[in-house]
């Protein structure tokens, strides 16, 4: 395990989410003991970035000097590896400026950008849906993945995650987090039994008070279960998860929506206004009842994890 990503105090990731994580979200979650991450592209303008990083690493130090016996988890910054990305080496640049502690890299797989990373002493996980883009990337120079499971908010898979774990253990022995519908601290025990060592969860970090997304999205996830979410490919090109209400707001039926052009995949400024009402989520926001502070998420985590040890072990 590479050193930054061993010992954490809890084995939980805080997932990316595009336009809502933010630097008081990464900075709640990094203080809770959860590894915070936003997307560097959240950051607009591109100079914005620059304000965020310094934002997050002064605070985390300042916290890590005022409580040297319960440090912060490390963050960590996304970056969309897609030719549509014309910020990447901007974006890329940043990172190395702040030796940002773990980049987490979706849409492609780059041994540049793997080498860049290492070049700063970072460690860079890569999110996949399959065994074979998980080989791809590990070959590529990655130094974990993120194995996106069926029900994950956003673009997901469609692999059951029991499957797609245990494929991946039988030839890598490296840091892998689980991703998809995990939202309880009984299902973060669950993915470090099925083999993963994180359980990386988004959807659950959207009814926070700090995640910037409206208080409408906020609420449909609270008053949502997983027959509310639609897997379709139409917003963005590739398949994801969507609260079924956003897309009744928006005028369609989410029971009859049509395919997309996979040609239209834009991570560029247009893909935030094309779609800024059609709200991602995962299938696991069942659990989520009431928007709270990220610490208080985190809280019940930690609370359902440890009773869920406890009962594993008295049975
Ligand atoms: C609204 C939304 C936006 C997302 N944006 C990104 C993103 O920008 N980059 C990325 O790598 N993953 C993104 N994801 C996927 C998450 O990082 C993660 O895989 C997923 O949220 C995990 O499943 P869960 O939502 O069921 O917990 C997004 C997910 C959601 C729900």
């Amino acid at each position: 395990m590479p050193p930054v990503l061993a010992n954490l105090p809890l084995p939980i990731i805080g997932s990316p989410l595009f336009i809502i994580s933010n630097p008081r979200l990464v900075i709640e979650q990094c203080k809770a003991g959860v590894v915070g991450s936003m997307p560097a592209l959240n950051a607009r303008p591109a100079s914005q970035l620059d304000e965020w990083l310094a934002e997050i690493t002064e605070t985390l130090a300042a916290y890590n000097r005022a409580h040297p016996d319960k440090p912060a988890a490390p963050f960590a910054i996304n970056q969309i590896v897609h030719k549509s990305n014309d910020r990447l080496q901007h974006d890329m640049e940043l990172c190395a400026k702040y030796k940002v502690p773990i980049v987490i890299t979706s849409l492609g797989a780059r041994t540049d950008v793997n080498d860049a990373v290492h070049g700063w002493g970072g460690v860079v996980l890569h999110d996949i849906i399959n065994n074979s883009f998980a080989k791809k990337a590990i070959e590529k120079g990655a130094d974990g993945l993120i194995a996106v499971a069926a029900g994950a908010g956003g673009h997901a898979g469609v692999k059951s995650p029991f499957a797609l774990v245990q494929e991946i253990r039988e030839w890598f022995d490296g840091p892998i987090a689980l991703s998809g519908a995990i939202a309880s601290g009984g299902a973060v025990l669950a993915a470090r039994a099925m083999g993963a060592d994180f359980a990386y969860i988004g959807s659950a970090f959207i009814a926070t008070e700090e995640a910037r997304a409206s208080d409408g999205y906020k609420q449909m996830i609270v008053e949502s279960s997983s027959d509310d979410i639609i897997y379709s490919n139409l917003f963005t090109g590739v398949h994801g998860n969507y609260l079924k209400g956003s897309i009744r707001a928006a005028g369609l039926d989410p029971e009859k929506l049509p395919e997309s052009d996979p040609s239209a995949m834009n991570f560029g400024g247009d893909a935030k206004k094309a779609w800024k009402d059609i709200w991602g989520c995962g299938q696991g926001i069942g659990i989520v009842k009431e928007v709270v502070p990220a610490r208080v998420l985190i809280a019940r985590l930690v609370r359902e994890y440890e009773a869920a040890r406890k009962a594993l072990a008295l049975s």
